[in-house]
């Protein structure tokens, strides 16, 4: 009998954290790495909100708390939801977990059953195919290439639904791409929703607040009334806060989800940590005059990447609307060879010759479902970005 279950057999380790740790190690053997593979902002958690964690320890607010949240912080993101996206919600209709990505994971493990299928637009963030393969569903994927700015089109949308999709999974602003859909782009796809009244929606908007040159980020609940009922609305304050490590995510929804979702947590993790959580009760409810600044500067670092990527031979970058990604093609780089002797026959082999060749790490776009590309990350100083782009220039022009 082997000791391994056959689920852990069905999905992969995560090619981020992958990247990161390898060039971590290339660092710590000497070499001058610049790393590109970030997923997380390189400013610090303002002060308001770290001050706000030091008075709940004073206070000593460090017990078990209800499992899927704080009433304090339910109502706070019950206020987030009517403030921001024009969404009525209930304390009873959230749901706060470890990060976006438990909340995700719990929605999924809540929900799926052998054979469901869950559709995701491709290039997608690394966890969402593996998430519903660990929660025993089939991963449908839905290919949004650059040809429509890496937007799933409402076409695309219908040809994926089959009586068995239960979720359609949305990010927007999107990991790895950027890409933010305008309400008319997003109307177009909920109105194939709203012909498909079996499909649910999981949209997930942990990037909502990183967007550029004004624009108006939409959610599908807000944009479609009629999909408020089968919608689960995920967000969380790791990205606009610079609250990675604190972990902590939320959902609103319909109650029968977010009661299913609490017994998945109350037998995995309890409750998210509770200094955590009033931490997030600050980010929520305190100044918010931090984003503009943050974003001013990740505005002018996507400009500056842009611009440099584009000055390469071979590559094509989009301009994206948020986050703070780009994703490049690389289509003018394939079947070349580099100095080192290596034939670029995939983005992985690109991102591998450029990382032991030219010391930068990116991600490759096979890790993100849509190939030949790779994922930036300008989530770093402007002079690392400036000397990571010069470099993959160089790297491109000695490519034969
Ligand atoms: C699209 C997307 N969703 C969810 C998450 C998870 O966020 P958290 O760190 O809150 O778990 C990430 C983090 O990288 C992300 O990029």
């Amino acid at each position: 009998m082997p000791f391994l279950s056959d689920t852990l057999a069905r999905v992969k380790p995560s090619p981020t954290i992958a990247v990161s740790n390898l060039a971590a190690e290339l660092k710590a053997q000497g070499k001058d790495v610049i790393g590109l593979g970030a997923g997380e902002p390189d400013f610090d958690t303002p002060q308001n909100i770290k001050d706000a964690a030091k008075a709940a320890i004073d206070a000593g607010k460090t017990k078990y708390t209800a499992v899927d949240g704080i009433p304090e912080l339910k109502q706070a993101i019950c206020d987030k939801f009517q403030r921001d996206n024009g969404l009525t919600y209930t304390p009873a209709q959230v749901s706060v977990g470890t990060g976006g990505k438990q909340i995700l994971y719990n929605a999924l493990m809540a929900t799926l059953n052998p054979g469901d299928e869950v559709i995701i637009p491709a290039p997608y963030w690394v966890s969402y195919p593996d998430m519903v393969l660990l929660a025993g569903g089939a991963p449908v994927i839905a290919e949004a290439g650059a040809d429509t700015a890496y937007k799933l089109t409402p076409a695309a949308l219908e040809a994926a639904i089959t009586p068995k999709t239960k979720w359609f999974i949305f990010n927007s602003p999107s990991n790895p791409t950027g890409a933010g859909y305008t309400a008319e782009e997003l109307k177009g796809l909920t109105d194939v929703l709203m012909r498909h009244p079996h499909v649910w929606v999981m949209s997930d908007d942990m990037y909502e607040h990183l967007v550029y040159d004004g624009f108006e980020f939409v959610t599908p609940a807000q944009i479609e009334p009629g999909l408020y009922d089968r919608t689960l609305t995920c967000n969380g304050v790791s990205k606009a806060y610079a609250m990675t490590g604190w972990r902590i995510g939320y959902a609103a929804g319909p109650e029968e989800i977010i009661k299913a979702m609490r017994k998945i947590q109350s037998q995995s993790t309890s409750n998210p940590s509770s200094v955590s959580q009033w931490a997030a009760l600050e980010a929520l409810t305190g100044p918010q005059d931090f984003l503009g600044p943050n974003n001013e500067t990740f505005k002018r670092r996507r400009d500056l990447v842009v611009e440099m990527l584009n000055a390469a031979e071979g590559v094509t970058c989009p301009v994206p609307e948020g986050a703070f990604y780009v994703y490049p093609s690389i289509e003018g780089c394939m079947g070349k060879t580099t100095p080192g002797g290596v034939t670029i026959d995939s983005d992985e082999a690109f991102a591998t010759a450029l990382l032991e060749e030219k010391g930068v790490a990116v991600v490759f776009g096979g890790a993100f479902g849509l190939s030949p590309c790779f994922r930036v990350s300008y989530a770093t100083s402007d002079e690392n970005l400036k000397e990571a782009c010069t470099r993959i220039q160089d790297f491109c022009a000695s490519l034969t």
